[in-house]
């Protein structure tokens, strides 16, 4: 056993998966382009207050997940749990608001979370987040939630489920709290001892008790209770993704477990995971931009998992483009054909090819092996003839043509002899 390996919830990516992680990486930033969101990137870690503030000290990334440390100069700072609160302080930091009144950002990011690690749930995960700040209209929820769905279909993921709630405003949530508080309160003793706490704090959290799934299938609902404005943001989101051809399923359970959601609240699962199926979820946070600073903003947006992406990819058995290969392998025999080979994959390359030499003296044979495992394109051959004649065979490994090609040709017409794109 190696002395020493990755933290526990944490792993590496090693050069045989990095193939995949560029392809989701790629298909994600493409779709946020297609979308109009421009990327943000914020620091790893933050003040501790941001995400007490932001993300709510009720909740259980607040309470329980942080990894919180005091720096020398005694401040307490946390590594970034969720990509919201941080972006909503960038965005007012950089006063973007002023500049444009409505922004669309999004963001590929390490998050760490203190979790019980299992498939799917880890301490350090990779968010895909997107954010619209800016704007209360329903058109905004749609297009983040149409996103994330065609991102997910992009990679070829099916099986999805696209879960909606409204969680309500301010105006008529603590009606509803009340609605529901009367309704759990007689059957305290049938909850689990986390809900019969909750039932204080935090009740709507009862909804989306895994323990508990079974005792809130009779509870009231938060859309029947929502005011005349929550109502008709809730039916025009609807209505949009029936047009843009997103089928979803409202879930009456579905409050996540941040505390900045109002109205809109959503998540896509996967039936390709196990417990941990959600793919990604979020919904709008309309007070949230105020809470910490700014001017009053509205906003919406998600957060989703790549790990969970890969993973569902994995199961589902969707096949993953391999990476780019070499364009060319230099085999070379003796010292002076290395330095040869040196010198040529030095002109090659400054031409924006991929080119590779042995490094190590190893034999012909090995080094042809290793031009197959690495699947290079071309192979060109160097020995003491070669050297001599001032000319090497290159090989087309797809074909399995070979053809001699002089030296000065390969720096000056590389073209004529190679069918690989230049990368330059
Ligand atoms: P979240 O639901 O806490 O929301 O996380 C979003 C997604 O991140 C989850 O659906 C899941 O795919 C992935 N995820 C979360 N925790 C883990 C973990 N421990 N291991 C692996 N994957 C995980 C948020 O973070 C909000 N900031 C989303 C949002 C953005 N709402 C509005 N804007």
């Amino acid at each position: 056993m190696a002395k020493y390996q990755a933290i526990k919830g944490t792993y590496d990516v090693m050069p045989a998966e990095a193939a995949a992680w560029q392809h989701v990486e790629s298909v994600v930033r493409r779709q946020a382009r297609a979308f109009g969101f421009r990327e943000v990137r914020t620091p790893v870690f933050e003040d501790t207050a941001l995400f007490v503030k932001g993300t709510g000290e009720a909740t259980d990334i607040v309470q329980k997940e942080m990894y919180t440390f005091t720096d020398k100069g005694g401040r307490s700072l946390t590594l970034r749990p969720e990509g919201t609160p941080p972006v909503i302080r960038a965005l007012v930091e950089h006063s973007a608001l002023k500049e444009s009144p409505c922004v669309k950002v999004f963001y590929l990011a390490p998050m760490f979370r203190y979790e019980r690690p299992q498939a799917g749930r880890l301490r350090q995960h990779t968010q895909f987040g997107a954010e619209i700040v800016g704007t209360d209209s329903p058109l905004a929820d749609a297009e983040v939630i149409a996103l994330l769905f065609t991102t997910l279909a992009r990679l070829g993921l099916s099986g999805l489920t696209l879960r909606l709630n409204s969680v309500g405003c301010p105006a008529c949530r603590p009606a509803y709290r009340d609605t529901l508080v009367a309704h759990f309160r007689p059957r305290l003793d049938t909850l689990c001892g986390d809900c019969r706490e909750r039932i204080e704090r935090n009740p709507l959290r009862i909804l989306d008790c895994k323990a508990d799934r079974d005792r809130v299938q009779d509870a009231p609902a938060m859309t029947d209770c929502l005011c005349p404005a929550c109502a008709a943001h809730f039916d025009r989101v609807k209505a949009l993704l029936k047009g843009l051809g997103v089928p979803f399923a409202i879930d009456k359970t579905l409050v996540r477990g941040l505390d900045y959601y109002t109205r809109t609240a959503f998540e896509v699962a996967s039936q390709h995971l196990g417990a941990q199926d959600a793919l990604g979820g979020g919904g709008r946070y309309d007070g949230l931009v105020e809470q910490l600073g700014g001017d009053p903003a509205p906003g919406v947006g998600f957060g989703a998992g790549l790990e969970r992406f890969l993973l569902a990819m994995r199961n589902q058995g969707v096949a993953v483009p391999d990476g780019p290969r070499p364009d060319i392998y230099v085999a070379a025999l003796g010292t002076a054909a290395s330095d040869k080979a040196a010198e040529l994959c030095g002109m090659l390359r400054g031409k924006g090819y991929a080119c590779e030499q042995d490094l190590q003296g190893r034999s012909l044979k090995a080094q042809l092996r290793e031009a197959n495992r690495i699947n290079a394109r071309y192979v060109l051959v160097i020995g003491d003839d070669e050297l001599a004649k001032g000319a090497a065979s290159l090989k087309d490994m797809d074909t399995h043509g070979q053809r001699e090609v002089p030296f000065a040709e390969l720096a000056d017409n590389i073209e004529a002899y190679c069918e690989c794109s230049c990368q330059g």
